[in-house]
């Protein structure tokens, strides 16, 4: 496999040579990024459009390896890849910071086109790496404190009871480090009245592309906490308190 891929990288560096000519002048084929929104840590699939040379056989690089050469994969933990209709693509999976901002390249018969793969962060997106939560439910008024780790863009946020959009008010306070947001979201919501044996979920939007629920609560039985508020003198106020791991125990 090692002096295969050495005798192939050495017939590519000829071809890029003989192309470099032809590339200069116009791209005949050319890479581009196929799903949007980019999620961080998941798969970004880039899609080389060799259709203006006939759907010939391809070769990724990346910088200057060797990464797939006609749906071989050389790191098949990282990159796969196949042909498709007009091309090849190349699936880089899970993702992460050394993927991005570096030079992709792919090459057909003798055209080559690189570019590298930015981070555009009208289409990005970084799913907090970790979340830290408390519910506060007071009658018909829901508070829910969330810390926020690695997040990227700061979500907008709602409170839905079961399957109905609370009216929400968010307050944040977010610093960015290295790209992604670190921060407290405070979220207040009200309701009509007092909530029983409900299920709460707090629902973001990053960006306007993509939606997820961060966080849920299923609430008690009034009668169970009627019971217990009474026990500890406190009438219809409960206070409960979780993370986001203890969530599961509910
Ligand atoms: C990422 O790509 C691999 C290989 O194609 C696939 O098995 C996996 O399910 C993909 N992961 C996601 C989250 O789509
Ligand atoms: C490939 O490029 C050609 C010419 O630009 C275009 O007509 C075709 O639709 C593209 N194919 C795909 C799958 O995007
Ligand atoms: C990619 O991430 C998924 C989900 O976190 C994981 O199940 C999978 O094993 C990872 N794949 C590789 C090749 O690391
Ligand atoms: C990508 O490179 C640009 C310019 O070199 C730099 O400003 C940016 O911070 C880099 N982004 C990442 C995620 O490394
Ligand atoms: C990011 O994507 C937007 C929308 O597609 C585009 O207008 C913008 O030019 C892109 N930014 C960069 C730096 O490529
Ligand atoms: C969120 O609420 C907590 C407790 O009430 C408060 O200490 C914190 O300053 C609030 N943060 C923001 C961003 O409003
Ligand atoms: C709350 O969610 C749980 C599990 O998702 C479900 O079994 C239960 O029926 C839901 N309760 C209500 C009141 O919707
Ligand atoms: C959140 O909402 C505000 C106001 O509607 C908007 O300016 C902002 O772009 C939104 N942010 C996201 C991540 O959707
Ligand atoms: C709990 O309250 C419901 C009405 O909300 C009532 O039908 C039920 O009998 C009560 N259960 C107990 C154990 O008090």
């Amino acid at each position: 496999m090692k002096t295969d891929k050495t005798l192939l990288m050495l017939m590519i560096m000829i071809c890029m040579l003989l192309s470099t000519a032809w590339t200069q002048q116009s791209n005949k084929i050319y890479w581009k990024e196929t799903d949007y929104p980019i999620i961080f840590g998941r798969n970004v699939t880039l899609f080389c459009n060799t259709s203006a040379v006939g759907t010939q056989k391809t070769t990724w690089m990346k910088q200057s390896d060797v990464i797939l050469h006609q749906g071989l994969s050389f790191y098949p933990d990282k990159y796969t890849g196949q042909d498709v209709t007009d091309g090849s693509t190349l699936t880089i999976m899970n993702t992460t910071v050394t993927d991005f901002n570096i030079s992709y390249t792919c090459l057909s018969d003798v055209h080559s086109y690189d570019n590298v793969l930015i981070i555009n962060t009208t289409h990005f997106i970084t799913i907090p790496q970790y979340t830290d939560i408390v519910w506060t439910v007071l009658d018909q008024k829901i508070l829910v404190q969330i810390n926020l780790k690695s997040v990227f863009p700061v979500p907008n946020c709602s409170v839905h009871i079961n399957d109905i959009i609370l009216l929400t008010i968010q307050q944040q306070s977010f610093h960015i480090q290295d790209l992604f947001y670190y921060g407290t979201l405070n979220i207040t919501s009200r309701t009509q009245e007092k909530m029983c044996e409900r299920n709460l979920t707090v629902v973001c939007d990053f960006g306007c592309s993509y939606t997820d629920v961060i966080a849920t609560k299923v609430l008690q039985n009034c009668n169970v906490t009627n019971q217990m508020s009474n026990i500890h003198d406190f009438e219809h106020v409960w206070i409960i308190i979780g993370t986001f791991a203890s969530v599961f125990f509910y």
